[in-house]
């Protein structure tokens, strides 16, 4: 089995459809941009089909993306295949993307369709798609509450119409890490035809588990993950590229695969993306977060300056952020504000550490955060609050 993970990236399509994260044709140009130079394997631009603002974004993200697959999503009908085909059509490297629902509940209560009727529609689908692009991926929607017996004849009827790449949504984010790795297993032992496509997962993360969800697909033998930039995507979101990338990579012996992402550009990335939507980065988020790599605890602090690999699983700069950072506060200890006075070019004599720590400690206990100008302040014997 190959050892390279494509990353496609669904920002602009599930991502997009996040309340508050709509994106106008120009902004998710200026966004696919920044996805080229990340190294994304394929990005899901849109579905053409939705609006026409949609399928002119996806048109010029298709005209103008070099190096990446750009994908459209449409449902299995006519409709939605040649919008979308029309809408890839101008790209160097295309993908149509055809989904159906397959469990139970959707079948019954959305779509009024029996099994056969599914397989029927999503056989007819692939194969129209595949008449209008040589690269098509199908996904069951809602596989993870769908009987595993009928995903396996769904999903062997969709490859042998001539789909590369199957999809195993967990649409509303129910699935366990242990349940999708043997779902994964068992597709990857009963679906005829596997050998010939791409196992993909698509978690969503309603009870917090996308990412580890995707994470034991990959162990199970997926070699697609769909993900969005900052999880972002309906509901609680979609699986954060950031957590998956550097999962696989400081994880490398134990998942064995590797991405195409250029790690340093991550940060950057992100940023543009927040700024793009108008939503702030949450401090605490892994990888991208203010947080992901400050330190405020004395005990930390301490460990950080003998040596960074006490408290830090990753270099910040592969991730581009700019450095790691001890904040000084009330838990900071007497390592953190000796250092931080070395650094703003004082000499700090073992005589002036105690009195200096008792004035230090009466400051932080007022305020949340201790800068260095209240800091050279303190030492130089002035207390800035009083
Ligand atoms: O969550 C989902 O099932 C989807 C499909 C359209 C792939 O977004
Ligand atoms: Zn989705």
């Amino acid at each position: 089995m190959t050892d390279r993970l494509i990353i496609f990236d669904t920002t602009l399509r599930d991502g997009e459809q996040s309340p508050g994260c709509s994106l106008n044709r120009m902004q998710k140009l200026r966004m696919a941009e920044t996805l080229v130079q990340l190294g994304v394997d394929v990005i899901e631009a849109g579905y053409p089909n939705a609006s026409q603002d949609d399928f002119d974004a996806v048109h010029a993200i298709a005209q103008l993306a070099q190096g990446v697959t750009v994908c459209g999503l449409a449902r299995c009908n006519e409709a939605d295949i040649e919008a979308t085909a029309a809408a890839i059509l101008p790209a160097a490297s295309s993908r149509i993307h055809v989904f159906i629902a397959a469990s139970p509940i959707h079948r019954e209560m959305k779509l009024k369709m029996s099994r056969a009727e599914v397989v029927e529609r999503a056989v007819k689908g692939v194969r129209q798609a595949r008449a209008r692009c040589a690269d098509v991926e199908f996904s069951a929607e809602d596989a993870t509450r769908a009987e595993p017996d009928f995903l396996v004849e769904l999903f062997s009827a969709a490859i042998a119409a001539g789909a590369r790449t199957i999809n195993v949504p967990d649409t509303v984010g129910f699935t366990t890490p242990s349940e999708y790795r043997e779902l994964i297993r068992l597709l990857r032992r009963e679906v005829r035809g596997i050998e010939h496509a791409v196992i993909s997962t698509h978690c969503h993360n309603d009870l917090g588990l996308a990412v580890a969800n995707s994470l034991a697909g990959v162990e199970a033998g997926a070699r697609q993950i769909e993900c969005t930039l900052g999880g972002i995507g309906e509901r609680a979101g979609n699986a954060a590229m950031e957590e998956i990338v550097m999962a696989v990579r400081t994880r490398a012996d134990q998942f064995g695969v590797h991405t195409r992402i250029v790690t340093p550009k991550i940060y950057g990335a992100a940023r543009t993306l927040s700024s793009l939507i108008a939503q702030p980065i949450a401090r605490n988020k892994p990888i991208v977060g203010q947080n992901a790599f400050a330190h405020e605890s004395g005990i930390h602090q301490h460990g950080m300056i003998a040596d960074r690999s006490t408290y830090e699983i990753m270099k910040p700069e592969d991730i581009g952020v700019p450095g790691s950072q001890l904040i000084l506060g009330k838990h900071s200890g007497r390592a953190a504000v000796k250092d931080r006075l070395s650094q703003l070019g004082y000499d700090v004599h073992e005589a002036e550490v105690e009195p200096l720590m008792v004035r230090y400690k009466h400051l932080a206990d007022r305020k949340k955060e201790v800068f260095d100008a209240d800091l050279e302040a303190l030492y130089l014997g002035v207390d800035p609050n009083d």
